[in-house]
């Protein structure tokens, strides 16, 4: 039978890759995407907007968001936010009212629509400077950001929420990477690859040691699919979002990229102080919940396809720091050309 979802936020980086993913299923989804459109035009591909396989694509502020879009939906997945530290850092009040307030309203609108499900983009960021072993869902939370209290807010409130009407999935993802056609490079090893293609070195500013897990944007969706799907019994499940084989040390990601890319240097500032933003991950119950549905792209892979990606586009830019492929270069950037307010609101 059908299923209809709708995506909130689906026309940043994630979406695209989740789009196309839930269109292959062998399952029935007619996919229905609302979003304020921040970087709808920031487009890494040839292909044409994403959102045309979409049934609908609905555009406005979840600050400001019309229920009515809900009805007849089986499972919202909610990755409208800002939706990374710098942004958060730089937009605290606002990252409140969109990754808090706002969001909770349609998560209790959505359970009075009857929407049965509510797929939730948290982070592993909960966790903060991590001890040394690896984080599982029981470990404390030591959220020091905005961003990361926010996600902890968000799945405090679904947690009163959930019943067994309305089940919620809070997936706590590593970092993302991998290729989009809405690339972003404000992410670890997205930005090595560029750094790699563009200057022909990948410069470490600490000293290559911190630990971090990620994840592949392919495997992130195969992981949003499972929760639209899965027949858990339980009413909420909060679960760490990757795999263990993908907790790397930083220095080992700027190799990898190395190792791929021909002649290219990579430099490890060995005077670096300790970074204390260090932790592991602990997955194992992600890949005992959602079997067949657990990431399965390889590193080699995530680099080949960024490379691969970023060549067909013609990427050379050594200043792509500086880019609106980065979000808050973005977001400034709407704002000093009048188009965004403070509040990022559109004027
Ligand atoms: N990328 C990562 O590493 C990562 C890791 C863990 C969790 N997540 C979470 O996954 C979700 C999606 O991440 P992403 O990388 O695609 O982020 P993104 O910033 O690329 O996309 C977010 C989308 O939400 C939209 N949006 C933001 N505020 C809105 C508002 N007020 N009204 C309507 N739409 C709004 C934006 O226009 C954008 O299209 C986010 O919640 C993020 O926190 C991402």
């Amino acid at each position: 039978m059908t299923k209809n979802i709708l995506i909130n936020g689906n026309m940043g980086y994630i979406g695209p890759p989740l789009t196309k993913h839930l269109m292959s299923s062998k399952e029935d989804y007619c996919l229905h995407g609302f979003d304020t459109g921040y970087f709808a035009h920031c487009l890494t591909t040839k292909d044409g907007l994403p959102e045309r396989q979409l049934k609908a694509q609905y555009f406005g502020d979840i600050r400001n968001y019309p229920n009515q879009i809900m009805d007849g939906i089986d499972a919202v997945v909610h990755l409208a936010a800002i939706s990374n530290d710098p942004i958060g850092n730089a937009y605290e009040q606002v990252t409140a009212e969109i990754n808090i307030e706002a969001s909770v309203e349609i998560a209790r609108a959505a359970k009075a629509a009857g929407v049965k499900r509510f797929v939730f983009a948290s982070s592993c960021s909960v966790y903060g400077a991590g001890p040394d072993k690896a984080c599982d869902e029981k470990a404390p939370l030591n959220p020091v950001t905005a961003y990361a209290r926010s996600k902890i807010a968000m799945e405090e409130a679904l947690a009163e929420l959930a019943d067994d009407d309305f089940k919620v999935t809070c997936l706590r993802f590593a970092t993302a990477c991998g290729w989009s056609d809405r690339l972003r490079l404000d992410l670890v090893l997205n930005d090595f690859v560029a750094s790699a293609i563009a200057t022909g070195t990948i410069t470490i500013l600490s000293d290559g040691t911190p630990w971090r897990p990620l994840i592949h944007v392919d495997d992130m969706a195969r992981a949003i699919e499972w929760a639209i799907q899965s027949d858990a019994d339980t009413p909420f499940l909060a679960l760490n979002t990757g795999s263990d084989r993908w907790n790397y040390q930083i220095r080992d990601l700027a190799h990898a990229v190395a190792d791929i890319i021909p002649g290219v240097d990579v430099s490890i500032n060995q005077d670096a102080m300790p970074d204390k933003r260090t932790y592991k991950v602990d997955f194992s119950k992600f890949s005992e919940l959602a079997q067949g549905y657990t990431p399965q792209v390889s590193l080699e892979d995530a680099i080949r396809g960024l490379q691969a990606g970023l060549t067909a586009v013609g990427f050379k830019d050594a200043e792509f720091r500086a880019s609106n492929l980065m979000r808050l270069n973005m977001l400034n950037s709407h704002q000093n050309s009048g188009m965004l307010n403070k509040e990022l609101f559109w004027v």
